[in-house]
């Protein structure tokens, strides 16, 4: 275990553990938008933001990422890092002006408008990763990227074009936290929007009642993982023994 203190106060935590999960353990808040235990931490939104002193060193770093030490002294609401979190959370507001998530975070943070020129682009994406973290460290895939640089940058499918390497399987719509990502069944089909392109993919019937209920990408994946034979896997939850 290691001792530090975090707010004045002395708390343990297991080594290894980062300052953000030892805070929120011990039901001190830190504001995140990048962070889910499902996947390694990135550190892409600067939100988490915290002023960690070692020794005579003293730095701001990305607490969802920076490990606990012996001895270091954490504050998580400096004069420094709170400015630091609405500066950035301005910077989100003009870049995703629509998204709901992002005003409330602002509104938390006491911020209600941006100096920054808004984007006109009207996606919610605020290039967290955690699409292509998911895609990759969970599901084993690597169908959509963070693409070009600058104002361009934005996760998509390579080229803006089909992906094969995509089983339609929604995990980088479930864990988007601004709804940046779309996806929509019907008639059949699964229809995955990203913030500027989109792919559409056939669902399966279930063989016993008929109900589309999954991608035949996702279980063909899935049968190819497992050894489980397709005509296993084709029938959906509510009609298996
Ligand atoms: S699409 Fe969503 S999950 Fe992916 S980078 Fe953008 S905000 Fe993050
Ligand atoms: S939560 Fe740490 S950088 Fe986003």
């Amino acid at each position: 275990m290691v001792t530090f203190k975090i707010d004045g106060k002395e708390i343990k935590a297991k080594e290894g553990q980062t300052v953000l999960d030892a805070a929120t353990e011990n039901n001190i808040e830190i504001p995140t938008l990048c962070v889910n235990e499902s996947v390694l931490p990135y550190g892409a939104c600067r939100l988490c933001m915290v002023d960690v002193t070692k020794g005579k060193r003293k730095r701001t770093v990305t607490s969802c990422a920076y490990e606990v030490a012996e001895g270091i002294e954490v504050d998580t609401k400096s004069e420094k890092v709170i400015k630091i979190r609405r500066m950035v959370i301005e910077l989100l507001l003009a870049r995703c002006p629509e998204s709901e998530e992002i005003r409330q975070m602002a509104e938390k943070l006491g911020v209600t408008t941006t100096r920054f020129k808004p984007d006109e682009d009207g996606d919610a994406c605020i290039l967290c990763a955690l699409c292509t973290r998911a895609c990759r460290e969970v599901v084993g895939k690597s169908a959509i990227s963070l693409i070009n640089r600058g104002t361009e940058r934005e996760a998509a499918l390579p080229f803006y074009d089909e992906a094969d390497d995509c089983i339609a399987c929604g995990s980088c719509v479930y864990i988007c936290p601004t709804g940046a990502i779309k996806m929509e069944d019907k008639a059949g089909t699964r229809t995955i929007s990203w913030p500027n392109c989109s792919q559409e993919f056939k669902l399966k019937a279930c063989s016993a009642c008929g109900f589309y209920f999954a991608p035949e990408k996702q279980l063909e994946f899935m049968a190819a993982e497992s050894g489980v034979e397709l005509e296993k896997l084709e029938i959906c939850m509510s009609c298996r023994p």
